[in-house]
């Protein structure tokens, strides 16, 4: 096979990747290999608050837009990122006063977000990231902006608003660290799964679990943990999506050959683990190219070589993770 889209659409599989959306509209080349590989997109930084909505009376949905019509433009289906989270939260809105008044802007929010793009959507997050059981309550729920502006239901309010403005787009709870064999992984998988299983009981209409699935060519096991959430996962009749794929490597010394082999050992692992679960409808990287990824940015490695944590290199050439891909998806 010679895209992760035909390898998916051949196992009943949704593959594609987070896009940077300047680099969409300046790089041809990188546009080329979004629109060749990828079945459904995600903006890695366009829906979010703090890009959309720079002031209370003011919306900003440039960015959002054309990475939506290059979607469409191409057939490719596009995931909503995010309605929800602690982070990139603009100056205006923590300055809100907590109750009706925040509640309101919430609201309004989400419905004229997912109200612009409804029925075009494939799923969105509608809320990211809410459960930390490091610092958060003793209940695993973050100390989020959110939970003191809105409230402690602030999630539910969210879904259920998010539903109202876009019936048709599958909703989801997006979270991360809990796809590891370690402790910290175990406790936030538990957490999750109350927290999915109180929003079930209540009828909140949350339809899909993101595993973002932010990984690492270090020490990093994934095994039977992950496998029992998944099932939990299927028994509380959610679809699963891999929402933000990559596997760094900076805990590995500066050879390419031996980070680029690592870093496809754990891409074809993980992914047979988890594409054996039939809950698993979709998968996508965080971004397709080493040349756009966060973790160049964020704690990246020491001798400042760019990260190999995709399926392409900076120049658009596929790496052993690639095969890798493609390969496990054609073990589904
Ligand atoms: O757009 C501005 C630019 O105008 C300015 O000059 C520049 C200076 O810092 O900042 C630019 O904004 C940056 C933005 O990315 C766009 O590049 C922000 O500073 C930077 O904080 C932001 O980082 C993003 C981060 O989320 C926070 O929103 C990363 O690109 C993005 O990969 C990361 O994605 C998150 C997911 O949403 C949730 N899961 C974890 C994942 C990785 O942290």
């Amino acid at each position: 096979t010679s895209s992760l889209k035909a390898a998916g659409a051949a196992h009943g599989l949704l593959v594609g990747c987070a896009v940077d959306t300047r680099a969409l509209r300046a790089d041809t080349a990188y546009a080329a290999l979004v629109a060749e590989q990828a079945s459904i997109v995600v903006a890695e930084n366009a829906m979010k608050w703090g890009a959309l909505h720079p002031a209370r009376d003011t919306y900003d949905f440039e960015q959002a837009d054309s990475l939506v019509a290059f979607a469409e433009g191409h057939r490719i289906k596009v995931r909503g990122h995010n309605l929800c989270w602690h982070r990139y939260v603009p100056e205006w809105v923590m300055r809100l006063s907590p109750g009706a008044q925040a509640k309101g802007v919430f609201v309004e929010h989400i419905e004229r977000v997912a109200g612009r793009y409804a029925g075009r959507m494939h799923s969105w997050d509608v809320v990211n990231e809410a459960i930390e059981v490091k610092d958060g309550r003793a209940d695993g729920m973050r100390v989020s902006p959110w939970l003191s502006l809105v409230g402690d239901d602030y999630i539910e309010v969210a879904f259920r608003a998010a539903r109202a403005a876009d019936p048709q787009a599958l909703l989801t709870y997006n979270e991360y660290g809990i796809e590891g064999e370690d402790e910290a992984s175990y406790r936030k998988r538990r957490a999750v799964l109350m927290l999915l299983r109180r929003l079930k009981a209540r009828n909140v209409p949350v339809d899909a679990m993101g595993v973002q699935s932010h990984l690492s060519a270090g020490d990093a096991s994934y095994g039977p943990g992950l496998r029992g959430f998944l099932k939990d996962m299927r028994e509380l009749d959610l679809q699963v999506f891999l929402t933000e794929m990559d596997v760094n490597d900076r805990a590995l010394p500066a050879d390419v050959a031996v980070r680029d082999k690592a870093v496809a050992g754990v891409y074809g692992r993980y992914l047979d683990l988890v594409l054996a679960d039939p809950a698993v409808t979709a998968v996508l990287t965080w971004g397709i190219t080493d040349r756009y990824t966060w973790l160049n940015h964020e704690g990246s490695r020491k001798d400042q070589l760019s990260e190999r944590a995709l399926p392409f290199d900076v120049d658009y050439r596929g790496k052993e993770a690639f095969d890798a891909t493609i390969d496990a998806i054609d073990r589904r």
